[in-house]
């Protein structure tokens, strides 16, 4: 049997010209845990051009759903930015990740922090309900350059806590911090530089940065991870694994071509 199999395309959303999702159906054999990332890509010249994609989709969904960046030279999204409905494109049979809760330490608030299409595991793991059993708090940083890449927002805002069987946990245990970077915005600022600073702890209600109760899971792009670690660490928390539960995780399969 081949790694990999064809999903066929059944939408497209284009939020800009540097960023679009799409979904796809799913091979009923497919599992994955929310947060996970599978290698999905197209076949090129008889090869298959793949990368690591973050399922944005819950695991519980029939479709699959992924963001992507559009690099105009990028091996592979310059191609995939061009995908139309009723295409195909190959998913690979096995999805994995680090951005998992059982490697993390038990504790009260997790921050889920992402930049641009970082934003792809977390949108999985707010719609899943273990979560919320886990944390009492879940806080999801979106940071963006411009407010419309602010992707998804207004689903998590308007229709997840309508949502029957979402609703009432993420009205009540999900806090969601969008912020923007190059413009105007209501919240404004880097990841990194939100985490030190008081009035960003006041404005969501929660308390400083405790390694008694806060986790953290970071996905974004090298820079991001780097200076966020680094925050991280200053204050004495370690990363987690499989085999060592952490304060905080990274998933370093990242798409920037
Ligand atoms: P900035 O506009 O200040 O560069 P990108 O689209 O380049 O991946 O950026 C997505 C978001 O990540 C932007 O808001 C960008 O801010 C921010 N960003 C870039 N570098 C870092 C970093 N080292 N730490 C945190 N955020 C960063």
């Amino acid at each position: 049997m081949s790694n990999f199999y064809q999903a066929e395309v059944l939408s497209v959303h284009h939020w800009t010209d540097r960023l679009f999702s799409f979904t796809t159906t799913r091979e009923s054999s497919f599992r994955y845990q929310s947060g996970q990332f599978a290698m999905i890509g197209l076949d090129v010249d008889g090869k298959p051009l793949m990368r690591a994609y973050s399922m944005v989709s819950p695991h519980y969904e029939e479709q699959l759903e992924f963001l992507s960046i559009k690099v105009p030279d990028g091996p592979l999204t310059s191609r995939l930015q061009n995908i139309k409905v009723g295409d195909s494109i190959l998913v690979g049979r096995k999805a994995s990740g680090t951005l998992l809760s059982q490697n993390l330490l038990p504790g009260k608030r997790l921050y889920l922090l992402g930049t641009g299409t970082g934003l792809a595991p977390f949108m999985s793991i707010i719609r899943d309900p273990d979560i919320y059993e886990k944390f009492e708090q879940v806080i999801l940083m979106h940071g963006c350059r411009q407010v419309s890449e602010l992707a998804y927002q207004q689903r998590i805002m308007d229709e997840l806590p309508k949502d029957d069987f979402l609703g009432e946990l993420i009205g009540t245990q999900l806090i969601y911090y969008p912020t923007v970077t190059r413009e105007p915005f209501e919240n404004q600022g880097r990841i990194p530089d939100l985490l030190t600073s008081d009035s960003f702890y006041e404005k969501i209600g929660a308390p400083p940065m405790s390694m008694q109760d806060d986790r953290f899971m970071l996905c974004g792009s090298p820079a991001m991870l780097k200076d966020t670690v680094q925050v991280l660490e200053t204050r004495g928390l370690t990363e987690g694994n499989m085999s060592h539960p952490g304060h905080y995780v990274i998933e370093r399969a990242f798409v920037d071509k």
